[in-house]
């Protein structure tokens, strides 16, 4: 691997920090949304608001070379006048210098999703004002700390975010809405373009992109009617995101299809022109599972997510009436319990289709698996399964920068366990066991140990996969 290969770990910043009403943190949608429906919360998360320095030190004895995680936007903006919180900026300087001192390359989203609840009651993404207020809020961070941060990331996963708050309905706030949907997509993607524009106005020294939740389409045979849903799959997971962020073009025959339907006169001239002219330099993408496709037979749009783990294993179900079918089942796969399939060659396979349709350089923002996993025994836990998963993963993106991709980055999900949403702190990704119950005392995973031995080799520790 090239030897400026970014070797990390990723968290967001409302599931590790806690802290949510100290330091001045006005309230997130996501606080509301869980306060008042009294659901699992982030009230404490991992408690990383005042664990941070122990969680960098383990980040640097366990040989990571780069850290991604989020600004928490409810931090530094206080209010819709645009009042900027001081102790919210010192908190991040805190952790960016804490990096920088161990060696850590810190890789800094803007948005993980806690929007301030004072936006969302003006509308939240579904109103044009939010691009401009995103816009601010930027360059609060970039004139903050543009001296010490490189890596920059507008959105983390805009399709998740917008499905799942407009029209899944599992996420704040909760609604099943297209019309709904398409504009909080279209606003996210031209405040991303905006705040590209920002980047380069104010010339920052680094790099910007976009972080997508990627699934490479596959198809369940070579038919024509098989071809045609993979295209609207493509365009329903990826390509709204993606073209647009890196080519400047929303993919035009999913608009022309949308156009039959909805209102999309809220599109402006304009608007096409600044995302045509303010284009990423780089694109996250972070690689779960691809998704299998066939064709659309019969029946209403069904977007269900397994949010329930074992007790609602198999479950899942997608329907995009008209468009496609996606494949749970698929007889040759497994499936974690939260039904994600498990499929590594998807991750080669899709970062080379990235590359070759884009071209610009990639980093795999995110990738890992969640078990139940019990924490507070005595003994570290031994999460063999999570190294399996991980060789294979990283084997597959060794390949395809082998086979040419220009990949230059790798993010664990997730540097320790942290709130999964509405999954819960029970759905543990981490490769530092938390023990939520004990001051949330941190417990290295075998995979801990595992991954130290891969960053420092640089790679050269992955058992290879025959070609
Ligand atoms: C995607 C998201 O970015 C993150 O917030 C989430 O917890 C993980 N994937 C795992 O589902």
């Amino acid at each position: 691997m090239n030897e400026n290969f970014l070797w990390g770990t990723a968290t967001a910043s409302y599931q590790c920090e806690g802290g949510w009403n100290e330091g001045g943190r006005v309230p997130s949608l996501w606080d509301v949304y869980l306060h008042e429906n009294n659901l699992e919360n982030g009230d404490d998360a991992s408690d990383h608001y005042h664990k941070y320095k122990e969680d960098i030190r383990l980040m640097k004895e366990g040989g990571h070379k780069a850290y991604r995680f989020s600004i928490a936007w409810p931090r530094i903006i206080k209010n819709k006048e645009g009042e900027v919180n001081p102790e919210g900026i010192q908190f991040y300087h805190n952790v960016i210098d804490e990096c920088l001192k161990n060696g850590i390359e810190p890789f800094v989203t803007l948005f993980h999703w806690d929007l301030p609840q004072y936006l969302e009651d003006r509308g939240g993404w579904i109103e044009r004002d939010i691009c401009s207020a995103f816009v601010e809020y930027a360059r609060v961070c970039f004139e903050a700390y543009k001296d010490k941060v490189t890596f920059w990331s507008t959105f983390n996963e805009p399709r998740y975010y917008v499905f799942s708050g407009y029209k899944i309905g599992n996420y704040p706030p909760g609604l099943d809405d297209t019309q709904k949907t398409i504009q909080g997509s279209f606003y996210m993607m031209l405040a991303n373009a905006l705040t590209v524009k920002l980047f380069r106005e104010m010339k920052v020294p680094g790099q910007i992109g976009i972080v997508h939740s990627y699934a490479p389409v596959s198809g369940v045979d070579n038919s024509l009617e098989t071809k045609i849903a993979m295209r609207k799959a493509d365009n329903f997971f990826n390509n709204w995101i993606l073209d647009t962020a890196i080519k400047g073009e929303i993919p035009i025959d999913m608009l022309s299809i949308l156009n039959e339907k909805y209102d999309l006169s809220f599109m402006k001239e304009e608007d096409f022109e600044e995302i045509k002219q303010n284009t990423v330099d780089f694109v996250g993408l972070n690689y779960y599972a691809r998704a299998l496709i066939k064709p659309y037979t019969s029946g209403e749009t069904i977007l269900r997510i397994n949010n329930k783990g074992k007790e609602a294993k198999g479950t899942s179900k997608v329907v995009v009436k008209d468009w496609f079918e996606q494949v749970f089942d698929n007889p040759d796969s497994t499936y974690t319990e939260w039904d994600t399939e498990i499929y590594p060659q998807g991750l080669y396979q899709g970062i080379m289709q990235a590359y070759r349709k884009y071209g610009i350089p990639i980093y795999i923002t995110e990738n890992g698996i969640a078990f139940y996993e019990d924490v507070p025994n005595e003994e570290s836990v031994d999460d063999q399964g999570r190294i399996h998963f991980l060789n294979e993963h990283i084997d597959a993106i060794l390949r395809a920068a082998e086979d040419g991709a220009d990949v230059r980055g790798y993010f664990v999900w997730s540097t320790m366990d942290i709130y999964s949403w509405k999954n819960g702190h029970e759905k543990r990704y981490g490769l530092i066991g938390v023990d939520f119950d004990n001051n949330f005392e941190r417990k290295p995973k075998s995979s801990y140990y595992w991954y130290k031995r891969v960053c420092e080799s640089n790679g050269a520790t992955i058992e290879r996969s025959k070609r």
